[in-house]
């Protein structure tokens, strides 16, 4: 099987922020993994863990939504400023019931995003709060000059404003934030939009409205039509589910059979028929693509960890979820030209996450690697390829600084694929080439064995006059780059 990469064509530029992460008031999403407080004896800054954050700092996290996900529409932000001792203690409904003590609030947010280098994406509360709550928090956080709100935040400690860069009005608001239906939605967008002051006039804040869930093509139709003048970015939703059922049912991240393997790719790769028919509709609206398709909410969904609280969402992490992270992170470059930023769900302890902490400890999942492995894509052009992949196959190529980066999966249970790739511009030397690969279907890093999955020198690829051979094993993803 052979592939021609065109890197003499100019490709779109794959944004950083298609790396995005998302951290929500769920579980130990944030509370003893990302944030311990001052006083904890895991060694943190500013409460913040160091173990964690130094992880993810190796990462790159380029932009990380908070505070939900569903919690976003019960969350009031008042309740997370001033002195610790003195904030509220509510109730998480939509996680647990169990009680949030509001001690990692906006400060909180905007420390972590300083320790990890990323941007900030917040996202309002249209379920339960109001317009002026959103206007307000929006002028605490970013307003320069005198006003009550940026007086208050003074008074919290901090004097200058925050950068927000990316806004989310409304999180699934066709089901848990608010059940409304498109139309009504689209007014309720509008009026909030209209009232998000905009303080920074040379960088305004990047609005994103609540887009639809999978394949409700419907909801993007209709939000598009009636409100899409005004925003920037639409979102879509869309879990990985194993059972191959189309349907909310879940299994185990685990203890699987083969079949569920094969079904979770499939479920995986509908990925690019959602971006294909989503953006279709965008261009009858948006021919010039003023708007861009944010997916910020994805990954696989299984049932939870045996004896973990049900409300936690805890899963282990497998070769299977890399090929799930790396197939869809080949999609989303497929699509540069609309996508421009997601966030995986979640990214500590939550779902596919990066990361699993117990206690003092922590381990680094398989999806972790892949997103190691990817980062040279970050900001990269986009490289098309023409030529046959063989079966369960997957690859992406991109190119920076004089650089070519190919990543290739083999999502095959059983048999090595044999691949090689031309280039129109000859690059003549292997500079990097790494792998990650699995024994067992199952294979997965626990905290007594950390390191089962984890990314190797790869020694299949041979360059030889422009031409690449690689010889891919079965359940594995590979970068090389080339210089
Ligand atoms: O990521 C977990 C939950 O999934 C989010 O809170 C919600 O938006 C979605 O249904």
């Amino acid at each position: 099987m052979s592939i021609e990469l065109l890197n003499q064509k100019k490709g779109p530029e794959i944004s950083k922020y298609i790396y995005g992460q998302f951290s929500e008031h769920l579980g130990h999403g944030i509370y003893g993994s990302l944030y311990v407080g001052n006083n904890s004896d895991i060694p943190n800054v500013n409460g913040m863990r160091s173990d964690v954050v130094d992880a993810l700092k190796q990462i790159h996290v380029p932009v990380l939504r908070w505070p939900g996900g569903l919690f976003a529409d019960t969350y009031h932000w008042q309740d997370g400023i001033g002195p610790k001792d003195t904030r509220k203690k509510i109730v998480n409904t939509n996680w647990g019931d169990v009680t949030e003590d509001n001690s990692f609030g906006t400060h909180e947010y905007f420390e972590l995003l300083r320790q990890l280098g990323a941007d900030a994406y917040i996202n309002a509360n249209i379920g339960s709060g109001t317009v002026q709550e959103m206007a307000e928090w929006v002028e605490y956080m970013t307003m320069a000059g005198e006003s009550p709100m940026s007086k208050l935040r003074q008074k919290n400690g901090r004097q200058d404003p925050w950068k927000l860069k990316f806004f989310g009005i409304g999180n699934e608001s066709w089901g848990g934030g608010g059940n409304m239906r498109p139309e009504y939605y689209s007014d309720v967008y509008r009026q909030y939009q209209t009232f998000l002051p905009q303080y920074d006039k040379d960088h305004p804040i990047y609005k994103v409205a609540c887009g639809p869930n999978e394949a409700d093509y419907n909801w993007t139709d209709t939000v598009m039509k009636l409100a899409g003048q005004y925003l920037d970015g639409i979102s879509l939703h869309y879990y990985t589910l194993p059972t191959g059922k189309w349907g909310w049912d879940k299994g185990d991240a685990t203890d699987f059979p083969e079949d569920q393997w094969q079904s979770t790719m499939v479920r995986a790769k509908h990925m690019d028929e959602l971006i294909t028919k989503h953006s279709t509709i965008m261009d009858h609206y948006d021919p010039d693509h003023k708007v861009d398709l944010i997916i910020d909410e994805w990954g696989t969904w299984y049932d939870v960890t045996e004896g973990t609280n049900p409300g936690f969402l805890q899963q282990q992490n497998t070769i299977r979820d890399a090929m799930v992270a790396a197939i869809t992170l080949n999609i989303f470059h497929k699509h540069a030209d609309r996508v421009h930023m997601a966030n995986i769900a979640q990214m500590v302890n939550v779902l596919q996450a990066m990361i699993l902490t117990k206690g003092d400890k922590m381990i680094k999942t398989p999806t972790y690697y892949v997103f190691n492995m990817y980062q040279k894509h970050m900001d990269a052009e986009l490289v098309e390829g023409v030529g046959d992949v063989p079966e369960n196959v997957t690859y992406t190529a991109s190119q920076k600084n004089g650089q070519l980066t190919i990543s290739i999966t083999n999502y095959d249970l059983t048999d090595e694929k044999t691949v090689d790739f031309t280039e129109a511009n000859a690059y003549n030397q292997i500079e990097s080439a790494t792998i990650l690969t699995g024994e067992e279907m199952d294979a997965h890093n626990t905290f007594e064995n950390p390191d089962v999955v984890k990314e190797a020198k790869f020694e299949g690829a041979t360059l030889v006059d422009g031409k690449l051979l690689l010889e891919l094993p079965a359940k594995s993803v590979v970068t090389i780059t080339l210089k």
